[in-house]
């Protein structure tokens, strides 16, 4: 499972990038105003420090607009994934940034029918929402292993990229249904590798370097 990393936080990017953890970034209006810089200049400044692709989403609503917006931001690097919502001014946004060899990958899907809308317009990556869902006490998961059977019944490429992501039970359940990519906040990744035993046995293997005395270097 590739995992991108759901920020616009510079300093998080570089820091996980540096482990092999950064297949590629994800933003959202929200993560950019979190970040209080202009978009063009901090997607700009992704885009160069990683390799894969950089989702930058549009803000208009309206499809000629959002057409505009995505052609823009597409000029800002090679690795731009423009990102556009799951309306129908979106879907036919996406036909055409698609059929022009743009990724596009299409956010806030929180069906299989609006899953099945965005492989048939030619969709590089669809975002189901996980946590949103959990948060109306509905099962995310549930919604990213239904799209993984249809997606599989006929074959479309589309790659499913777990959104809105919450927990590292999250992650773990992702990559066993099969998503093609999971995004999630730097302190998401960060987790998975906690577990109290991996700190107990280091523990124990601590203490018993310094009662032996042992030294490599
Ligand atoms: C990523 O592409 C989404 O915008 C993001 O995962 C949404 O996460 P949230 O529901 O925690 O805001």
């Amino acid at each position: 499972m590739k995992f991108f990393v759901d920020t616009a936080d510079i300093d998080a990017i570089r820091d996980l990038n540096e482990t092999g953890m950064v297949d590629g970034v994800t933003t959202n209006p929200s993560l950019i105003a979190k970040s209080g810089r202009d978009i063009m200049e901090v997607t700009k400044e992704i885009c160069d420090l990683v390799d894969g692709p950089v989702s930058a989403e549009v803000v208009a609503l309206d499809h000629e607009s959002m057409l505009a917006e995505g052609r823009h931001l597409a000029k800002i690097a090679d690795n731009i994934c423009v990102k556009v919502p799951l309306t129908w001014a979106g879907l036919r946004t996406c036909k055409i940034l698609s059929d022009e060899g743009t990724k596009v990958n299409v956010t806030l899907c929180f069906s299989v029918n609006q899953a099945l809308l965005a492989a048939k317009a030619g969709a590089t990556y669809i975002s189901p929402f996980i946590g949103r869902l959990d948060d109306l006490n509905l099962d995310g998961m549930d919604l990213i292993q239904d799209i993984r059977t249809m997606y599989d019944n006929y074959g479309y490429e589309t790659q499913i990229l777990a959104a809105s992501i919450r927990t590292a039970n999250h992650m773990k359940d992702a990559a066993l249904i099969g998503a093609d990519v999971a995004t999630a906040p730097p302190g998401v990744i960060k987790a998975m590798v906690n577990h109290v035993l991996t700190d107990k046995g280091l523990d124990g293997f601590m203490a018993d370097v310094k009662k032996a005395g042992i030294k490599i270097l």
